[in-house]
């Protein structure tokens, strides 16, 4: 069997964790890499990743996430918050970073640029949120197998409130909606009940 299946075998949605065990900072960093290199709808990214260790923070977010304990036992809790609308300014900070990293401008992804620029900023801001939220859920599924590749325990969680986490993490003046959140820790498996 290949590595890959062995590690998605071995990962589970981890429900007790050890609150006195931290992830390595390496690990961390494997993780929200394979992140960044996630595809995404015409590469823009649309969304950030949060990595909250601050534990009055922690705190807080577990008051409006069913008190899930994963919360504050995790040593990091990875929020993945998506734009709340595509404007002309994110596409075009967008298509001007590919262009960078290219080093050449191209005339096929200038008239892509256009045309996105002629329809996204254009739509309701629910469905540009909508859309950039399931961008973010590609990122979340790409977290998932990098933790196990790792032997990270995490929990996959939209068990909390998103309009609070927006408030306790001052999203909304950014311009961010919260969609998912994934702690990462070290599993208590001898009372882990699932
Ligand atoms: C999008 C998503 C949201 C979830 N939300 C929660 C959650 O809030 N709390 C929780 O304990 N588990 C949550 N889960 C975990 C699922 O309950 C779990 O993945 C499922 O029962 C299958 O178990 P397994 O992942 O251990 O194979 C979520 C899973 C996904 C994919």
């Amino acid at each position: 069997m290949s590595d890959l299946l062995q590690a998605l075998q071995w990962r589970y949605a981890t429900k007790k964790m050890k609150s006195t065990k931290k992830v390595p900072q390496d690990k961390v960093d494997y993780i929200a890499e394979a992140v960044r290199l996630t595809a995404t709808s015409s590469g823009l990214q649309p969304y950030e990743l949060l990595v909250i260790t601050n534990y009055a923070l922690r705190e807080q977010i577990r008051a409006v996430a069913w008190n899930q304990a994963q919360v504050t036992d995790c040593s990091h809790l990875l929020v993945f918050a998506a734009w709340d609308n595509y404007t002309p300014e994110r596409i075009n900070q967008m298509f001007d970073l590919v262009n960078a990293e290219r080093g050449i401008i191209n005339e096929g992804w200038e008239a892509y640029r256009q045309q996105v620029l002629d329809t996204y900023p254009q739509r309701d801001a629910e469905i540009n949120y909508q859309h950039a939220a399931r961008q973010a859920y590609i990122g979340v599924g790409t977290a998932l197998i990098a933790a196990a590749v790792q032997q990270v325990d995490s929990t996959p969680m939209e068990g909390f409130d998103p309009a609070k986490v927006d408030e306790i993490l001052n999203l909304t003046e950014r311009g961010l909606r919260s969609v998912v959140i994934l702690p990462l820790g070290v599993c208590a498996a001898e009372i882990d009940f699932i």
